[in-house]
């Protein structure tokens, strides 16, 4: 076999399989230009809403925003930043494109794409944002979806946010007889032990099952968090109770596909 593509078949091979193996996977952008005018374009919008003069030092401007902003009006800022995003018709296909072909690896190349990509900023000692130990999946997603989480600023620690691997949550499983518990504290408490912080730098996208464990706690670093997800599923999979056309678009339909679907039999038939 060809070297070159022996080589490839293998890192595509190690790569599925840590996947597997732990529910997730960090990896650097493939795309960083792109990631660059994305993070622009938040800067610019919110530049624009505060009414000030763009920063000299962007990711500064961002770790501080905390000093900028009225906590009770972040909700507000962050909606108003998140539509506004949302209505460039170029956004989405920028933001996919920083993990395109790993998302074409690990889900397929007939794929749908959530309709809007969220945001999310955690400021420094906020509760009003937290998200509490869940798998969404317990909550109406589908099990077949993928969630490419992109942080516009370095990511460490509370900063960050926490999940417990299938490896770790099936060590778990052996000492305990359900994960059923009365409050997320609980749970929080049982799988605490084996969780992991995700340290992930800007110009890195994290891609994880959300059939795993997964979220934060309030933000006691002295900067602010932002980053941006959404998910992926194959056009074919099940469907849970986000729906393709009302949570969900197409976001590559193969030529054969689209002939199928637009089948008609002749008269008569
Ligand atoms: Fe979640």
């Amino acid at each position: 076999m060809d070297k070159e593509v022996k080589y490839r078949i293998n890192e595509f091979d190690s790569f599925s399989k840590k996947f597997l193996e732990n529910g997730y996977i960090i990896r650097p952008i493939a795309n960083f230009d792109a990631l660059d005018k994305i993070r622009d374009t938040v800067i610019q919008i919110a530049t624009d809403i505060l009414e000030i003069d763009l920063p000299k030092d962007k990711e500064f401007f961002l770790n501080s925003f905390h000093d900028l902003i009225d906590y009770k009006k972040l909700n507000d800022f962050r909606l108003s930043i998140y539509n506004k995003l949302n209505s460039f018709s170029w956004f989405k296909s920028l933001y996919y494109s920083l993990a395109e072909t790993y998302i074409k690896s690990l889900v397929g190349n007939e794929l749908v794409i959530q309709k809007r990509v969220n945001l999310s900023i955690q400021l420094p000692n906020d509760d009003s944002s937290i998200l509490p130990v869940h798998a969404d999946v317990w909550n109406g997603d589908s099990p077949y979806e993928l969630v490419m989480w992109i942080p516009i600023v370095d990511c460490y620690a509370s900063k960050s946010m926490f999940i417990l691997p299938i490896e770790e949550e099936n060590k778990i499983s052996k000492s305990i007889k359900s994960f059923r518990t009365s409050s997320s504290d609980d749970l929080f408490n049982i799988i605490k032990g084996n969780i992991k912080w995700l340290d992930i730098k800007f110009g890195e996208v994290l891609l994880f099952s959300q059939n795993l464990m997964h979220g934060n706690i309030v933000n006691i670093e002295n900067e602010t968090r932002w980053s941006m997800n959404c998910r992926y599923k194959s056009l074919f999979s099940p469907y849970s109770a986000k729906k393709l056309g009302e949570f969900f678009e197409p976001l590559s339909i193969k030529p054969v596909t689209k002939l199928g679907m637009n089948y008609k039999f002749p008269k008569g038939f």
